[in-house]
């Protein structure tokens, strides 16, 4: 590398790279693996640095790769400050970090403040200590409820199914809002803000430009007794009333997060995944907190022209009155992939679609991709970040059929098998077309690689002009090229099946979610998510066009 990369000469000058970043989430297992141990590391992810180049992303945001025993994919967090042995050193960290920021590419690391794992040395500690412990106060004890503690402190349920506590054998139960291995700490405790501040100092002093902040509604919590039964906290208490989540306080933890940020150069950037009702998250968003949340909704939205509408106004409306900007999310390591979400009927229950294989319905998996590629083209079009998942710049479909015996998400385990979880969209990337693993590796994955996957491949993509790969790389480099200032004008639309909107320079996004051609406003057609023929915007299409005199229509 040269003595200063292009990322190091000019990000001095843009602390507001983040705004209108198109922000790249590598799933670290599932992404490329260099040794042939069947799990991806960092070197594999350095090998792939041209090819996130060549792709067009501003920023790489890797999910946990600190020690785990994966009871959570690593959002159970062993140690904050190190690197799975599986998935590399901190000098093969440094590495990744220098080839990214050399290739003038950005690093978001995955941060975990809601709960660590049950084998980090706190929780260790905390078990071998009695009740009323110091050791104890980091986390949230509670003795049980009972003549001998039998019963748990209340009947709250986790996240991932069955019960929130769980009994350590003296009496005391532990609160886990997600897996038993994932304690949840007790952020009134003064030792454990101080410790968050030296492991966001520690990656920050790492050249890692931002963090992307996990289950960030939760962290305050009010266990004031007597403790809200699980009936009461799923009535509508929202807006800080709530005992467990989005309660106000929360935001006094990122403010001093955000002062530590801004002693950096450009400061550091963090985006909150904060499931909250809308209205709560320009609180996550605003300058003097994280500074930017994720906003699912388009993720949530059906294939419906009114729906992504309001969603757009709603969340430009927002990110106005937060100072942030918008983020925009289609896929990502917790969701069915958006090219098999637009292949079902909409209002598909996805939970029970999964547990019957993806057999009932049968995907529509060419509808599923045009609609894809043309949700992608429009939300790439929208003032604000948009965060892709590695993969669907592949097109790749959900793997809905991965045995039993393969699974590895806690949901699946927690709900008795009744739940089949995220492991379908996590599956390794293809990057050749043959081979055991088709390129992700050597025999091994962690998860099997479908044979058919093959059809996928980068390799194939690579050569082929009207690939999705191809496409992703023309809507990135224009987008790139015709990205200003954060700002949208509707065009009247033709028909109610139809969004269009224009950008400052004259860039116009149609995309017509209707079932028959609809009519192109003037303008060249620059890139398209569907072939274009004539003055038309094709079905379940989205068209970018340049108008040259952008007040002649
Ligand atoms: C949100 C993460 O995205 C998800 O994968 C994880 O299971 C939970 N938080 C718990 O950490
Ligand atoms: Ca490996």
């Amino acid at each position: 590398m040269t003595a200063l990369s292009e990322l190091e000469k000019t990000s001095a000058q843009d602390p507001a790279w983040w705004r209108q970043a198109v922000v790249y989430q590598v799933y670290p297992r599932s992404f490329a693996d260099s040794n042939g141990d069947g799990i991806g590391d960092l070197p594999g992810i350095t090998g792939k640095v041209p090819y996130l180049r060549g792709l067009g992303v501003d920023a790489v945001w890797l999910s946990p790769f600190y020690p785990s025993a994966l009871a959570d994919g690593g959002y159970d967090v062993d140690d904050y400050r190190d690197v799975d042995p599986r998935i590399g050193t901190l000098e093969q960290f440094d590495e990744l970090r220098a080839a990214l920021h050399g290739a003038g590419i950005r690093l978001i690391v995955d941060i975990v403040p809601n709960h660590t794992s049950n084998r980090h040395v706190w929780f260790r500690e905390a078990l071998d200590s009695p009740p009323g412990s110091r050791a104890r106060e980091r986390y949230i004890f509670r003795p049980g409820r009972g003549e001998h503690g039998e019963l748990p402190p209340s009947d709250w349920t986790s996240t991932f199914g069955g019960p929130a506590w769980e009994p350590v054998g003296d009496g005391e139960w532990y609160l886990h809002l997600f897996a038993p291995e994932q304690p949840d700490l007790n952020w009134a405790d003064d030792e454990v803000r101080q410790e968050f501040l030296t492991t966001l100092k520690f990656w920050a002093d790492r050249g890692v430009d931002g963090f992307r902040i996990d289950v960030a509604h939760a962290l305050a919590k009010d266990l004031t007794e007597p403790l809200a039964s699980q009936a009461d906290l799923e009535a509508d208490i929202w807006g800080g009333a709530h005992p467990l989540e989005d309660r106000d306080e929360v935001h006094d933890i990122y403010r001093e997060w955000r002062r530590l940020f801004n002693r950096y150069d450009p400061p550091r950037t963090a985006v909150a995944e904060a499931w909250v009702p809308a209205h709560r998250r320009s609180r996550y968003a605003s300058p003097d907190g994280l500074g930017q949340a994720f906003n699912f909704d388009l993720l949530e939205a059906g294939w419906d022209a009114a729906a992504f509408t309001g969603i757009i106004d709603k969340n430009l409306a927002l990110a106005r009155e937060s100072g942030a900007s918008s983020t925009w999310v289609l896929s990502n390591h917790d969701v069915v992939r958006h090219a098999t979400r637009y292949a079902l009927p909409d209002g598909t229950d996805l939970a029970a679609w999964l547990t019957g294989d993806g057999a009932d319905p049968r995907p529509d998996e060419a509808r599923g991709l045009r609609r894809a590629r043309a949700a992608t083209l429009l939300a790439l079009a929208l003032p604000g970040s948009a965060y892709l998942y590695q993969g669907e710049e592949l097109g790749l479909p959900e793997v809905a059929d991965l045995p039993a015996d393969v699974l590895q998400d806690p949901t699946f385990l927690r709900s008795g098998g009744e739940q089949k979880g995220r492991d379908g969209c996590r599956v390794p990337l293809p990057w050749t077309s043959h081979g055991p693993t088709l390129g992700f590796g050597d025999q091994l994955a962690h998860l099997p690689v479908p044979a058919d996957f093959g059809r996928f491949a980068v390799e194939h993509q690579e050569t082929d002009d009207e690939s999705t790969l191809s496409f992703y790389r023309r809507a990135l480099a224009e987008r790139r090229r015709l990205q200003t200032e954060e700002s949208l004008e509707w065009l009247a639309s033709p028909h109610p099946t139809v969004v269009a909107f224009r950008r400052p320079g004259g860039w116009t996004s149609v995309t017509n979610f209707g079932s028959s051609p609809a009519p192109m406003p003037a303008g060249s057609v620059i890139v398209s998510s569907a072939p274009v023929e004539g003055r038309e915007v094709p079905a379940e299409a989205t068209v970018w066009l340049l108008q040259d005199h952008p007040h002649d229509d």
